[in-house]
């Protein structure tokens, strides 16, 4: 089999660290990227090209960009998660920092590197099962996630005619430098190895969606369907 051209955001870290060794060992051309200078320079010699940037600075981007030839699949992974601790006095700049780094980069990254990914190549973006249920102290990265769904599933509509295909990723909760802020239970937690092999099959297989663990995933599907009042005395606590 012949090696593909994979750029992948987020891969210094985590679960898009995982998907990079995943492709460099099967002996794929991974461009890893990433603002860890450090951690781009340790994982170098495994990588066909490291890119040094902050998807929020499109100048920065465009930069690296130059230096990235045709490219098979793009994976947009890279994210942060932060919460809206006190909703009534509602923290406006955290709001807008997660919007910024969760979705409005991701709209610099397909200016410049969508036009690299080839006829038959693959987009693939790396959302939450967040967007399947609302949660509390959410309403940032929630909102950030569920605009790459949108975001995804409108693209895969526009690319038919370019003959690239759209897959989008709802992971539940994975162990990551991320998720080990968080302060509260996170049942049927996988491990960024497992999620990296989840993402890398659906990716084998061009799904236009895939979710996992299916036992988070399926009983949130559940809940969606269900009147709000039932899930609400579920989650919301005092
Ligand atoms: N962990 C979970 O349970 C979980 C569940 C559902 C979805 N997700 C999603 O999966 C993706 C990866 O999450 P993770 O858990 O692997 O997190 P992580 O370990 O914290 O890794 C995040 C990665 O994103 C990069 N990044 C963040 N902000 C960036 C920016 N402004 N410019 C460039 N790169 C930036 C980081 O790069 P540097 O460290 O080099 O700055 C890092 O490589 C995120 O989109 C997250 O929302 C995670």
């Amino acid at each position: 089999m012949t090696a593909k051209n994979i750029l992948i955001t987020g891969a210094t870290s985590g679960i898009g660290h995982s998907l990079f060794k995943h492709y460099s060992r099967k002996g794929d051309n991974v461009i890893a990227c990433g603002r860890n200078q450090q951690k781009l320079d340790e994982i170098a010699s495994q990588a066909h090209l490291t890119g040094q940037f902050d998807m929020t600075i499109p100048s920065e981007i465009e930069t690296f960009s130059k230096s990235v030839e045709s490219l098979d699949i793009l994976v947009l992974n890279a994210g942060n998660c932060r919460y809206i601790d006190d909703a009534k006095n509602f923290d406006g700049a955290l709001f807008a920092d997660v919007i910024e780094t969760n979705l409005i980069s991701l709209g610099w990254l397909l200016q410049f590197f969508l036009p690299k990914v080839r006829k038959g190549g693959q987009v693939v973006f790396v959302s939450s099962s967040a967007t399947l249920m609302p949660f509390q102290r959410s309403e940032a990265y929630g909102a950030s996630k569920s605009g790459i769904d949108y975001l995804a599933n409108s693209l895969r509509l526009d690319l038919i005619k370019e003959k690239i295909d759209v897959t989008l990723i709802h992971p539940g909760f994975i162990k990551t430098p991320l998720t080990d802020k968080n302060d509260f239970p996170m049942p049927f937690l996988l491990t960024s190895e497992q999620a990296a092999l989840n993402i890398a099959k659906a990716i084998d297989k061009r799904k236009e969606y895939a979710h996992f663990p299916k036992r988070l995933t399926m009983l949130l599907k559940f809940f969606s369907i269900m009147p709000n009042w039932i899930w609400r005395k579920m989650i919301i606590k005092g």
